[in-house]
């Protein structure tokens, strides 16, 4: 057990025993693989996995149970499941339709879904939250708003947002990293009749990628190492779509890859053995206003770039592999040990016609304007308490039951978030997408100029973004329609870096 169950709050006596998932092995106390200056945890150690040999797994994509002209009804079933996953053992995990990463929803912007969310786990509680979603609060999946198992709810979605590769995932107060590290994730595409006529490479040639790291014992079990001190859980194994070191067949052409970095802490600096570019055509919350094309990609926890990758220049019968050259946590330190070099291989096995294209406009982004900013908020991120103390916003540990800020609905506002510590912090905000005014003083690259949603806010530094409030607004009487503000590290959300606040009329 760890010592961060003191911090939850407001989830009822007695639960936080119950909300442990059994099926994760604990291993390292908190700090206990924590070379100075941070990093380390991980179960340390060599990965069994095979590399480049497993074909890779794309999960299926969800079909609705019923449809009508207002929407569409999907039903999603929370289970335990054991899976093997390294050849020859078996892991527990925790999946969506028990599996992992949980299967693909594709649905069409503004047309409404209802994602009917069954907990049919043994004995641990669940909320779901849609990253890069913009809904009606009551369907966030606030931390505190939770399923108990054999309950459900509906989560109902307007999906009235420009189209982009989001995610749902677990969101449970204090247990969020335990649980998207058992396997609660998977993948949400939103599209448009728009996006669809640009001529992107689409059908089997559009492909969506989640990059996690995890370790296992040898026996197949998950061993989950909730280092909050440092830069969380780090492992040792990469999986891709939940295939360690993947291979994947491609045919000599353009392939569109939606990549998520899923991972709980590990960030990645991803480059492309042949030299070859990506070339980037959206981020986290939608199409860039025109391609990118860069040599490396560089990848906090839970951001996504949407890629195109040419294999057009590969002879048939050659590779490419996708590798990691980051150092694990940037500014950090890295950790877990194992193999985090290889993420996956493309084998290109035939020749064929490509009819795609990537236009050089994509779709036009409205430029929100500093002047139309009504306040800018100062968000500081600290650790205030020093070592062994959890991490805090504005000087405060997550406390579920206090909402930090009051959004008036329909205004524009600036938020300054600023980072006290070594080290960096993957900054999400729920609700809307927003654009970087700029990076420590300076003006993101083009890259970083779209719909964002979570930031990487360098050691020491500070990221200034502008978002406008649009649509929903919260129930001040009711803490659990609060949006929120976190840390992406999972161990340190869980860990209390995180923050209610709210849009009101
Ligand atoms: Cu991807 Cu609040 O989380
Ligand atoms: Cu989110
Ligand atoms: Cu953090």
């Amino acid at each position: 057990m760890t010592t961060r169950r003191k911090f939850l709050k407001g989830v009822g006596a007695g639960a936080g025993a119950l909300l442990i998932p059994p099926t994760i092995a604990k291993a390292g106390r908190r700090g206990a693989r924590m070379p100075g200056g941070g990093g380390g945890g991980g179960g340390g150690g060599g990965t069994t996995a095979p590399v480049f040999e497993l074909p890779l797994n794309i999960p299926p994509e969800l079909q609705p149970v019923s449809s009508s002209a207002s929407h569409d009804l999907y039903v999603i079933s929370q289970e335990n499941a054991a899976l093997e996953i390294i050849p020859g053992t078996t892991t527990d995990i925790l999946g969506y339709q028990g599996m992992t990463p949980g299967p693909t929803l594709r649905v069409d912007a503004n047309r409404r879904t209802i994602v009917r969310q069954v907990n049919n786990t043994s004995n641990t509680h669940t909320t779901t939250h849609l990253h890069g979603g913009h809904m009606d609060p009551h369907f966030d999946g606030h931390p505190i708003d939770l399923i108990a198992p054999g309950e459900f709810k509906n989560y109902d979605y307007s999906n009235k947002q420009v189209p982009a590769t989001l995610w749902y995932h677990d969101h449970t107060m204090d247990l969020t990293g335990d649980q998207v590290y058992a396997g609660l994730a998977g993948f949400y595409l939103i599209e448009d009749d728009f996006e669809r006529s640009l001529g992107l490479p689409n059908g089997e040639y559009e492909v969506p990628l989640v990059v996690q790291d995890r370790t296992f014992a040898a026996d197949g079990s998950l061993i989950y190492s909730d280092n909050f001190q440092g830069m969380g859980d780090f492992g040792n194994t990469i999986l891709v779509n939940g295939t360690p070191y993947p291979r994947f067949e491609v045919a000599n052409r353009k392939y569109r890859f939606r990549i998520l970095n899923g991972s709980n802490a590990r960030f990645y600096n991803f480059t492309l053995s042949n030299g070859g570019r990506f070339i980037i055509i959206g981020t986290d919350g939608g199409l860039l206003d025109a391609p990118v094309a860069v040599n490396a990609l560089n990848m906090a926890p839970a951001e996504r770039y949407d890629v195109i990758i040419d294999f057009s220049n590969v002879p048939v019968g050659q590779s490419v592999t996708m590798n990691n050259t980051g150092g694990g946590g940037m500014g950090g330190g890295g950790g877990g040990g194992g193999n985090t070099f290889d993420i996956i291989r493309f084998d290109v096995a035939r020749e064929e016609i490509d009819g795609s294209i990537v236009p050089q406009t994509l779709r036009p982004i409205e430029r929100l304007n500093p002047a139309d900013s009504v306040i800018t908020r100062r968000w500081t991120f600290d650790r205030r308490g020093g070592r062994n103390t959890p991490w805090t916003i504005n000087g405060r540990p997550y406390d579920p039951e206090f909402v930090a800020a009051m959004v008036k609905l329909g205004t524009t506002e600036i938020w300054d978030l600023v980072n006290m510590t070594g080290m960096f912090h993957p900054i999400h905000i729920h609700d809307i997408q927003f654009q970087i005014l700029d990076i420590n003083g300076r003006t993101p690259p083009p890259e970083l100029s779209g719909w964002k949603d979570t930031f990487q806010l360098p050691p020491g530094g500070r990221v200034r973004v502008i978002g406008r409030y649009d649509d929903y607004v919260s129930d001040p009487n009711d803490v659990s329609t609060s949006y929120m503000m976190h840390c992406h590290i999972l161990e340190h959300e869980d860990h209390a870096m995180m923050v209610n606040w709210m849009v009101v009329e």
